[in-house]
């Protein structure tokens, strides 16, 4: 069972596929046409921790591959108790987070409340790259310019009284964001410690515009296997056992 959502879980999905590892990709259904993985795909949540482990039982998994998105903690606190619920082994597959370097400007926060809370009185133009879901927590701070990078058109206008929204969907890059910020005027970044390549490129571009980043830090995950290779997966399942070939 591929649990996904990122860029490294579709690589997994076609390491899978090439080694022929019988295996089922599941997503959150969080985007309108999520990209295309060579094995099996499901949709959708299955009903919390409980649920995943009566799915694991009914459909027979033997293994448990945990390759959410670092902010996906609830998928992944499930994922720990489904696993222990029904004797799985698990591992999950981490991106190391981002560290700031010469000519970065970072401030850490613990999470968006605090993020909400860290923005300035004065009114700032603020690249907000958090994804659509939580943006409705700036809308307390509706005396700041936003704008807003989704990879689906929203369905509902912003709750942030000025803001302009943008669709598009990475990888992007460090000449493209640059240009995006200085575009808008942006005078502040605000993003989660995603980790990886494909979202970086936002932070090089702030870096060399000498622009500030609002950095929003990891949710917490209950202790588990983390490997943060896809090689490293492939020799797990390995050495684990797993049924191959069908
Ligand atoms: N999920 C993603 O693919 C994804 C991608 C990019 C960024 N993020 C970041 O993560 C934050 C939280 O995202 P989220 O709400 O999706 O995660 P979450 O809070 O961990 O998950 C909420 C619920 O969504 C379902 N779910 C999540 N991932 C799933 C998967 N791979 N397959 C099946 N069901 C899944 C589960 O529902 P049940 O309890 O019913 O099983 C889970 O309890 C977002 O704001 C964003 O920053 C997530």
């Amino acid at each position: 069972m591929l649990l996904g959502g990122t860029t490294e879980a579709r690589a997994l999905a076609k390491r899978f596929a090439v080694a022929g590892i019988e295996a089922l990709y599941s997503y959150a259904g969080r985007t309108k046409s999520p990209q295309p993985v060579p094995i099996p795909t499901r949709i959708g949540g299955f009903g919390g921790s409980d649920g995943l482990a009566a799915y694991i039982t009914q459909t027979g998994f033997t293994h448990i591959v945990d390759a959410t998105h670092p902010f996906a903690a609830k998928m992944s606190h499930n994922a720990v108790a489904a696993a222990k619920a029904t004797g799985t082994p698990l591992v999950a597959l981490v991106r190391p987070a981002w560290t700031q370097g010469p000519g970065d400007t970072w401030a850490d926060v613990p999470d968006i409340a605090h993020a909400v809370q860290a923005l300035d009185t004065e009114p700032q133009r603020v690249f907000l790259a958090i994804g659509r879901t939580e943006v409705a927590q700036f809308a307390a701070r509706p005396e700041h310019f936003y704008l807003l990078r989704l990879v689906d058109p929203p369905s509902a206008p912003a709750p942030l009284p000025d803001c302009k929204i943008i669709t598009d969907r990475g990888p992007f890059t460090e000449t493209a964001d640059r240009a995006l910020l200085e575009k808008y005027r942006i005078s502040l970044v605000v993003t989660k410690n995603a980790g990886g390549t494909g979202a970086r490129a936002k932070l090089d571009a702030a870096r060399a515009l000498g622009l500030p980043v609002l950095m929003i830090n990891r949710p917490t995950v209950p202790p588990r296997h983390e490997v943060a290779s896809l090689d490293a997966v492939m020799d797990w399942i390995a050495h684990n056992g797993t049924r191959r070939g069908v």
